[in-house]
């Protein structure tokens, strides 16, 4: 079996910023119940000309360069999006006209915000048997065109972004344990999907008929905060079970970006410092399967997680979907 490293990062956040300012011009809130609640202070939006294939574009783009490769070189493209630009065809699709990579295989995967640790899990496989090479993985969401900019219980929380991955097979002779993909696991469970859905938009409603069907995020929040907490740290303690690792080993943890409380609460389950947490909430807010990758290169730029570190992702999201990852930079 091969192991899988990533070669290569990168990500993408639109110009335009939505504080929490604008939306008290908006919906009835305010700066101090938005930062007190969610610990977010701004999130990008993308401009009515942009969709995910162009946040994702960006994102890829700058993905391959840090891998040192070439379009060329990719031998698949997997793109996790829950707001593809249109129901077909697939982002990647689009993605790989546009970067010019060849005729590879190219597709999306929707699994909301656990999206980047499903395709990075199903990049691997490949990785794993040698059938492939190198893989670009794209996470991307413009969630802001399925937010209700009239529900104050939602509409503070959503953002646009994209990040990515090319993940490599590693041909070193020697390859060692310890790097790259070290740990992956995601979960389902649907009886859960109408505390966080679209009611409309898909094949079921395809055109919104009134409020109960908007094509627009429903979601119970206190609800999904407990299961954010409970399946996040459950994922987290069975990852370090099954790696035989120590929370000592991680140097890093990176949570699905959607609530500081969120993050906060993990943290104490696991008994992990919270200088350990890679949060990037306060300034992006929740652009779902971008958030993991966007958060990662984020510190990378920063100069806090360094080549050699090893990280936990972990992330949850309608569905209810949950997973963990553990891998070495
Ligand atoms: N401004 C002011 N007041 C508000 C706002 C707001 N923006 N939103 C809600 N409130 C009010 C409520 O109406 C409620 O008032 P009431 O007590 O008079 O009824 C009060 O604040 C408390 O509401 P709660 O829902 O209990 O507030 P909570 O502390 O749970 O915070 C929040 C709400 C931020 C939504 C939180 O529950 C949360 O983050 N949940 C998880 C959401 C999440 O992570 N979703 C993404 C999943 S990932 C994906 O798939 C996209």
């Amino acid at each position: 079996m091969f192991k899988a490293v990533i070669r290569g990062i990168g990500s993408y956040v639109p110009d335009q910023v939505l504080t929490n300012a604008d939306l008290e011009q908006m919906v009835d809130t305010s700066d101090e119940w938005i930062v007190s609640r969610t610990g977010i202070r701004e999130r990008r939006i993308a401009p009515p000309d942009m969709a995910t294939s162009d946040l994702g574009y960006f994102a890829a783009k700058e993905a391959i360069a840090n891998a040192g490769l070439t379009p060329a070189d990719i031998d698949m493209l997997i793109v996790a999006t829950s707001t593809p630009d249109h129901q077909f065809p697939p982002v990647a699709c689009l993605l790989q006209e546009r970067l010019g990579c060849r005729t590879i295989p190219a597709y999306d995967l929707s699994a909301t915000c656990i999206g980047f640790l499903s395709a990075l899990e199903t990049a691997e496989q490949f990785i794993q048997t040698g059938k492939l090479q190198h893989i670009l993985i794209v996470g991307a969401d413009t969630l802001s065109r399925i937010t209700d900019y009239t529900d104050r219980t939602t509409c503070i929380l959503f953002s646009d972004g994209a990040g990515a991955f090319v993940l490599s097979r590693d041909d070193s002779a020697t390859p060692q344990a310890e790097t790259g993909i070290r740990y992956t696991a995601t979960h389902a469970d649907g009886t859960y999907f109408p505390s966080l859905y679209v009611p409309a938009g898909g094949s079921r409603h395809p055109q919104p008929n009134d409020q109960a069907e908007k094509a627009k995020i429903v979601m119970e929040g206190r609800k999904i905060f407990r299961l954010a907490v409970t399946s996040m740290t459950e994922a987290a303690k069975q990852a370090l079970h099954a790696t035989r690792m120590s929370l000592d080993e991680i140097d890093w943890v990176i949570p699905h970006q959607a609530n500081q409380r969120i993050i906060d609460a993990v943290a104490e389950h696991l008994e992990v410092p919270a200088e350990k947490m890679i949060s990037t909430v306060a300034d992006f807010g929740n652009n779902s399967a971008a958030t993991i990758p966007l958060a990662m290169h984020t510190a990378i730029k920063e100069g806090r997680i360094k080549r050699g570190d090893t990280l936990m992702l972990l992330a949850f999201g309608g569905g209810l979907v949950w997973g963990c990852v553990v891998l070495t930079y």
